[in-house]
C-alpha cells in the first residue's frame, strides 16, 4: 500500500470516530491576486500557523480535518532547498490526502528565494496555495545571519526578497511579521507592512509580540490593529489564540480579515471548527472524551504513515491527554513508549476506559 493511500485510508478509516472531517477542503488560491486571496480567506478566516518541529504532514492534516482553511509547512531554508537536501525537501512536499498548503520559506539572499520559489512551484503545482516569507523567527542562529525577525531592521533587503518571490510564484506571496525586533523598540511593523505591501504581498501576518519576547508574555493584538489600518492588503493576526472565542474575538477587535492559530491547536484540531461556530454565533461543540483519545491514536497513525520521527508522539501525547484523570500516570507511560504501536496501545487502553466512564 503505498504511503499516500495509507493516509487517506487512515483518515476515512479513524476520523469519523473523533468528529473530525475525513475529506480535506482545498484553499484552492490558484490566482495570484489579493482579491482572490481575501475572498478564500473571509470564507474560512482560521489558518494553521506555521510552527517548526509542529507543522509536520500529520499535524498539518489533523488541522485541515478539524476545518482549518489552510495549513502552513514548518519554516523551511532557502539555502537548503538550493543544496536539494531530502531533509529540507521533506518539509515541502504535502502528503497525499493534503489538496494543498502554504509553503514558509526562510533566508536573506533574494536569489535564493527565487530559486526557491521557481523550485516549490515546479514541484507542488497546484498544491501550493501560496508563499510565505518568515520575517518573524527570533532564534538567534537564525537572526544572527540576517534571516527571520532580522528583516524587520532592514526593510529594503525584505522588499527585494518579496520581489524575487513575486516574480516566480503564479500564487500569492505573504511576510509573516512581529511588531519590532527588541521590546521598548519603535514599533516597526506598520511602516514595515507598507513597504511589504508596495513591494507585492498579497497579504501581511503579524505576530503581536517583538522578536525579543520570543513567545512568552502576552501577545499585542493592538499592533494587529494598526497594522491592519496601515494597509489595504489582508492581514492574518496572531498570537495568544487559544480559545474558539480568542479566534472569533481577534477577528472583531482588530479587523483582521483572517487569523493563524498556532499553540491553541496544540490536541485540540476541532479549535478551527469551533472558531467558525463562535463566528457565526452558534456554540462550540467540544470532543469529548472518546474522541480526543481516538484523534489521539489517528495522529499517531498519520505520524507513523508519514515516516515522522516518533519523538512528535510524545509531544501529542501531552496535549492529547491533558486534563484527563490520571493524566500524569498515562503521561509517564507514554515517555516510555518507544514505537507506534506502543503509543497506540496505550490510546486503547485509554479508550477502553473512556467508554466505560461515557457508558
Ligand atoms: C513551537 C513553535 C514553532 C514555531 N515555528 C514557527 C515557524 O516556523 N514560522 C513562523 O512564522 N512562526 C513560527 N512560530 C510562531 C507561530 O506561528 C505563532 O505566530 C506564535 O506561536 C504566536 O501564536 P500563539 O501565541 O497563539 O502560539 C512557532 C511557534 C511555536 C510555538
Amino acid at each position: 500500500m503505498s504511503e499516500a493511500g495509507t493516509c487517506q485510508q487512515l483518515l476515512e478509516e479513524y476520523a469519523p470516530q473523533t468528529g473530525l472531517s475525513s475529506k480535506l477542503e482545498p484553499f484552492g488560491c490558484g490566482l495570484a491576486s489579493t482579491a482572490t486571496l481575501r475572498v478564500k480567506l473571509l470564507k474560512n478566516p482560521f489558518l494553521m500557523a506555521p510552527m517548526a518541529g509542529v507543522s509536520d504532514a500529520a499535524y498539518r492534516m489533523m488541522a485541515r480535518a478539524g476545518g482549518a482553511a489552510l495549513a502552513y509547512s514548518e519554516m523551511v531554508s532557502v539555502a537548503g532547498l538550493h543544496f536539494g537536501g531530502a531533509k529540507t525537501w521533506e518539509l515541502v512536499v504535502p502528503k497525499d490526502p493534503e489538496p494543498d498548503i502554504a509553503v514558509q520559506l526562510f533566508g536573506s539572499v533574494p536569489e535564493q528565494f527565487s530559486e526557491a520559489t521557481a523550485l516549490v512551484s515546479e514541484r507542488l503545482g497546484t498544491k501550493l496555495a501560496l508563499i510565505d516569507i518568515n520575517m518573524a523567527c527570533p532564534v538567534p542562529k537564525v537572526v544572527r545571519k540576517g534571516e527571520g525577525s532580522a528583516l524587520l531592521d532592514d526593510p529594503a533587503r525584505a522588499a527585494a526578497i518579496v520581489k524575487a518571490c513575486v516574480a516566480k510564484a503564479a500564487v500569492p506571496v505573504t511576510v509573516k511579521i512581529r511588531s519590532a525586533r527588541r521590546t521598548g523598540d519603535h514599533e516597526v511593523a506598520p511602516d514595515f507592512a507598507r513597504t511589504m505591501e508596495q513591494a507585492g504581498v498579497a497579504a501581511v501576518a503579524v505576530h503581536g509580540r517583538t522578536a525579543s519576547q520570543l513567545y512568552r508574555g502576552e501577545a499585542d493584538w493592538g499592533v494587529v490593529s494598526r497594522v491592519a489600518a496601515a494597509v489595504d492588503i489582508p492581514v492574518i493576526g496572531s498570537g495568544d489564540v487559544r480559545t474558539p472565542a480568542d479566534a472569533a474575538r481577534m477577528l472583531q477587535k482588530t479587523g483582521a480579515t483572517a487569523v493563524m492559530v498556532a499553540r491553541g491547536s496544540y490536541g485540540n484540531p476541532w479549535i478551527f471548527g469551533n472558531a467558525k461556530r463562535k463566528l457565526a454565533g452558534q456554540d462550540a461543540v467540544e470532543p469529548t472524551l472518546t474522541q480526543r483519545l481516538s484523534a489521539f491514536a489517528c495522529h499517531v497513525r498519520l505520524l507513523e504513515a508519514t515516516g515522522a520521527h516518533l519523538a512528535r508522539a510524545r509531544s501529542l501525547s501531552g496535549w492529547y491527554l491533558r486534563g484527563l484523570p490520571h493524566a500524569t500516570v498515562w503521561r509517564e507511560r507514554a515517555m516510555h513508549c518507544s514505537s507506534a504501536d506502543e503509543y497506540l496501545q496505550m490510546a486503547d487502553a485509554l479508550l477502553a476506559y473512556a467508554r466505560a466512564k461515557e457508558a
